[in-house]
């Protein structure tokens, strides 16, 4: 059974009250708790994390290093500026989904840079909590790719 850290960033707490136009009524506790339940469907073991700070996203990431087989991450604001949060997956080599609920390409310039994306499997944006089970599906298909190669 794979093992994949949920790892949400900054004011991601928050959602269910943050913002609700932009990132619907979903709380962070449905968000892990739909995570959990599509993983154990999928045979994944789904742990989840949040923090509001860089450098324990960047300790989580380390931490993951050895303990996972894979994150699903939306680092929030952070995507868009931390070369810092970069290193630190590549420095791990594990695959990395990237996730949105809101389609950052829809919204404002800075936020189509990612910073996370250059070292990402792959990015999923705009479908919200459906996202996270859409990027838990990738990376299971993505795991046993690897492990058939
Ligand atoms: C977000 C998009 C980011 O631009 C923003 O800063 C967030 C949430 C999303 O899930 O849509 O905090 O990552």
């Amino acid at each position: 059974m794979h093992k994949v850290l949920i790892l949400n960033g900054p004011n991601l707490n928050l959602l269910g009250t943050r913002q609700p136009e932009v990132y619907g009524r979903t709380t962070l506790k449905m968000v892990e708790e739909t995570c959990v339940k599509h993983g154990a469907s999928i045979e994944l073991e789904v742990s989840h994390q949040q923090s509001n700070h860089e450098g324990v996203l960047i300790d989580a990431i380390h931490a993951a290093k050895g303990t996972q087989d894979g994150i699903v991450l939306n680092a929030g604001a952070y995507t868009h500026t931390s070369i810092a949060l970069m290193d630190a997956i590549s420095s791990v080599e594990l695959p990395v989904v990237e996730v949105h609920l809101s389609n950052i390409h829809a919204r404002e310039p800075f936020r189509h840079k990612s910073y996370v994306a250059s070292v990402a499997v792959g990015q999923i944006c705009g479908f919200g909590l459906l996202g996270y089970v859409m990027a838990l599906d990738a990376l299971s298909a993505h795991l046993k790719n690897e492990g058939a190669a």
